[in-house]
């Protein structure tokens, strides 16, 4: 499919999706939405892709979602289309996603790069949900993502004043895993996503689904399921072509099966 406020390249099993509407710094409005979820989802079902690389401009990876198109929106508006909603698919992919962000990721734009699996940050980027200075609140799980990412009491200044975060504190914080300059934030990016991609991808899909089940269950019940997919990944090619590479001493051959 063609989308026009995503640009989809393929680079091998690396998908590159950049989000495209510069005029408004990529502000996530339901086009955008629409198609961004529409091609994670197109991805996810290519056995092809074992890693979507999500990024946006130098200036902002995302504004947060459009200001001007929910402006003249009432209650009822919003409850009945059940807004932002169709955003939760982009949580139910299961092809790893990482999201290189440089210069603003703010509102929906900080929690869609935090819906991503991999975060990585430019020296440029400043994240921040400042939607309490619109007379609202986060709406795409951002007050429920960073409270689990930066703990209560940097999720609770931020939500409550609007105050945005440099690349450095959000790492210091664990938002992000690692800081690449500016210049350097696409291929460095790209290199990362080629490693994953290089993985088993039924392996990465079972050790992406074991991190996240840590941010839904108890600790006992999470180890259960960790070492139940453990258990299954001894169910793929893959692992008997891993360990018997690491045997042989050659690099593995994996088939994705
Ligand atoms: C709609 C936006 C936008 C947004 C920027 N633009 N952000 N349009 N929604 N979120 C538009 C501007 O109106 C402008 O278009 C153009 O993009 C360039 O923006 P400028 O403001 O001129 O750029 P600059 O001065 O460099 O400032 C950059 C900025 C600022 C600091 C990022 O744009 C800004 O504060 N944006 C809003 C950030 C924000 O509050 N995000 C949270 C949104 S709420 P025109 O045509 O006017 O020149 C959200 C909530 C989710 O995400 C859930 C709540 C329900």
């Amino acid at each position: 499919m063609t989308y026009e406020t995503v640009l989809l390249e393929r680079k091998g099993r690396v998908a590159l999706l950049t989000l495209h509407r510069p005029e408004a710094l990529n502000a996530l409005d339901l086009r955008v939405m629409t198609e961004v979820v529409a091609a994670a989802e197109e991805l996810d079902r290519d056995p092809e892709v074992g890693c979507i690389v999500l990024t946006g401009s130098a200036k902002a990876f995302a504004a947060g979602a459009d200001i001007k198109e929910m402006r003249p929106r009432s209650y009822m508006d919003m409850y009945l289309s059940d807004w932002f909603t169709t955003w939760d698919r982009l949580g139910q992919v299961r092809t790893p996603t990482l999201a290189a962000v440089s210069g603003y990721a703010l509102g929906g734009g900080c929690e869609l790069a935090m819906m991503c699996d991999i975060l990585l940050a430019a020296d440029t980027a400043r994240f921040g949900q400042p939607e309490i200075k619109l007379g609202v609140i986060p709406g795409i799980g951002g007050s429920q993502r960073l409270t689990r990412a930066v703990g209560k009491a940097k999720a609770m200044e931020l939500c409550l004043t609007g105050r945005t975060m440099d690349a450095v504190e959000a790492e210091r914080a664990g938002l992000v895993s690692r800081i690449v300059p500016a210049d350097e934030l696409l291929s460095e990016a790209l290199a990362v996503a080629e490693t994953v991609a290089g993985m088993s991808k039924p392996v990465a899909m079972m050790a992406k689904e074991a991190v996240n089940r840590a941010f839904e269950t108890t600790l006992a019940e999470g180890v259960r399921f960790e070492r139940r997919l453990f258990h299954a990944a001894f169910a793929t090619a893959d692992q008997e072509e891993g360990m018997s590479a690491f045997v042989d001493k050659r690099p593995p051959r994996f088939t994705h099966r």
